[in-house]
This record gives structure tokens, sequence and C-alpha cells, in this order.
């Protein structure tokens, strides 16, 4: 089956994951700036609780339903006691995205996009893999190229380090020096195959210095935002993930000088000395439509 594109690529610079089990903090997410919310079921719900959080989401879905953001619920494995019934829940309310956790290889996103094309789910329910395995991340090249293939709807990465750190061994440090190089084949791969791609939890939410290194971190290696577990740390991640006053600045005077009639033939121009090419008049429009629509979410909250 095809899946359609979005027509704009959604803002994905803070994704708040909620544990649904906590009322309180469902209460909360409609007041909240993040760009998306994730729903989680999994790690954060107790297995006694597994049933009475699917019921809070029902009832949130069904009587203040998250609008202009992307509503994504993050269920448990199939192979377990719960992920059938999660993936039932997902059916009924129809999120932008389903998170599926410790995703080890292209078959685990390939089995949900069949149950969900044989439910008869909305063409635009897409998949969100969390790369949080030692499997996983090794395969991220082949779960990535599934977007390609068997499983169209697969549309992000979301990296998990506390499962990964739990697997590998690797100790949580400031700096991510020895989680970098195997960060980098995720971006990669989810780049390859246009995907988007979420850098994982920040667990220390009081630690405003550290996080917002990591933020500038992740930025830089490429991720389009930062998957959250406390409000503190949305104004961080939209800030470090949204366009730089300078680096829009500098994308206007690029549409600019590209605009002018004498640059009309040209596909490489000299903007105050350095070359600049149609590819960066490409990624300046980006830029420009991603502020813009930041902008009217600030205007329209
Ligand atoms: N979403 C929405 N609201 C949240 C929130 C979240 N993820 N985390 C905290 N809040 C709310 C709290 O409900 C609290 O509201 P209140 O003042 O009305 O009680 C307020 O923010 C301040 O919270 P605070 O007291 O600082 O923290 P806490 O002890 O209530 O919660 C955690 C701390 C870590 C337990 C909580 O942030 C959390 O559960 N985060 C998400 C965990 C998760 O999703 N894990 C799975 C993915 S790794
Ligand atoms: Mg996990």
């Amino acid at each position: 089956m095809t899946i359609p594109l979005p027509t704009v690529t959604p803002l994905r610079r803070s994704l708040l994951s909620v544990p649904s089990i906590n009322q309180r903090a469902l209460d909360k997410i409609h007041a909240l700036d993040c760009d998306g919310v994730i729903f989680d079921l999994e790690d954060s719900v107790s297995l006694d609780d597994k049933q009475r959080a699917r019921d809070n989401l029902r009832a949130l879905f069904r009587d203040n339903p998250l609008r202009e953001r992307e509503a994504v619920i993050r269920i448990n494995p199939l192979d377990s006691a719960f992920g059938r019934a999660d993936l039932d829940l997902v059916l009924e309310l129809s999120p932008n995205a389903v998170a599926l956790p410790k995703v080890d290889t292209a078959a685990d996103v390939e089995a949900v996009q069949g149950l969900l094309d044989r439910a008869g789910a909305a063409s635009d329910l897409r998949i969100w893999a969390m790369m949080e395995s030692a499997l996983g991340v090794l395969s991220a090249g082949s779960v990535a190229a599934a977007r390609a293939g068997a499983a169209p709807r697969l549309d992000a990465f979301v990296v998990g380090l506390n499962d990964l750190r739990k697997e590998t061994g690797i100790p949580p440090r400031a700096g991510r020096q020895t989680l970098v190089p195997l960060l980098m084949p995720v971006v990669l791969a989810a780049r390859a195959y246009g995907l988007g791609v979420i850098d994982s939890v920040f667990n220390d939410f009081r630690d405003a210095e550290g996080f917002e290194a990591e933020c500038a971190q992740g930025r830089d290696m490429g991720f389009d935002g930062k998957m959250l577990i406390h409000p503190a740390q949305i104004d961080a991640a939209n800030r470090h993930f949204g366009p730089e006053p300078e680096a829009l600045a500098e994308a206007e005077a690029v549409i600019a000088a590209f605009a002018a009639p004498e640059a009309a033939s040209l596909n490489v121009i000299n903007l105050h000395g350095r070359m600049v090419e149609r590819l960066h008049l490409v990624q300046a429009e980006a830029l420009v439509a991603q502020a813009r629509r930041i902008a009217e979410r600030k205007a329209n909250p």
C-alpha cells in the first residue's frame, strides 16, 4: 500500500513522554508547549496498571484529544502479554503514530505494518521504532530500509539510551563519548530512507545545564528533536532544535539572493564572500518554513 507523505514536515523538537497511568500529568499536556506527546503504555506503567492506563487514553482521546501536535502511543512489545491489546487500542484511537519498543530487526516493524493493514488502520497511521537494543542499533540500516519495502508506515526512529546502556554496559556519562559512534549510524540510516530521528530521554530533569549540553550535542548529531520526560525540559529542547536567529537571518539572505533577477539562471552565487548553491536554497527554505510553523503555533496555541 502507498502511504501519503506528510505535506509539511512535522515539528519534532520536543516529544514529551507521559506515563498513561498518571492522570495528573495527562491533564497537563494541553497547556504544554511540546511539539508532540508520546503516551506511554510500556516501561513507565506497572504490570498491574496496564488496563487502567489504556482506559485513561481512551477517555483522553474521546474528551480532550491533542490537536495540531503529534500524538504517539507507545505500546508494549507484541510478544508480551500486553502488546496486542495495546495495538487494538491504537486501532481504536488512531493516533498519528504507534511507537514500538525494543525493535531488533525489520521483521518487527513489518509485523506491525501487516497487523495495521489487515485491521484496516487509517492510511496515515505511522510507525515509530524505538532503537534501544544492541541488535536494533546494529540493524538500523535494514530496519530503516523497510520504509522503502514492506513497512511504508515506518516514519521515525527514537533512540532509547536507558535500555541500550543496560544492554551494552556503557555507563551514563556527560558527553556520551562512547555512545556517539553507536548513534551516528542510526541517524544516517534514518536519513538514508527519509525517516525522522529523535534523540533519547535525559533522566536527570533537574540538571538543566547537562540537559542543554545534551540537546546541543543531539542537534549537532543531526537529530530532529528529543524525547523528554519532564515539562521542565520543553523550552530548552524547543530552543536547541529550533532555528537559531543567526541561521534564520542567513537563510533569509540566501532566499533573497537567489530571488534577485541576476541570480535567476545561476546555480551558485557569491554571498558576502561565501559560495552558496541552490541546494543551500532548499535548506534555507526548509528552515524558514519551520520558523513559520513555530510562529503560527505560538499565535494559535
Ligand atoms: N508529563 C506531564 N506532566 C508531568 C510530567 C510528564 N512527563 N512529569 C512531571 N509532570 C508534572 C507533574 O505531574 C507535576 O505536576 P503537579 O505539580 O501538578 O503535581 C509537575 O510536572 C512537577 O513534577 P515533579 O514534581 O518535578 O516531578 P514528579 O515527581 O511528579 O515526576 C517523574 C517525576 C520522573 C516521575 C515524571 O516526570 C515522569 O513520570 N516522567 C515521564 C517518565 C516516562 O514517561 N518514562 C518512559 C519513557 S523513558
Ligand atoms: Mg525503553
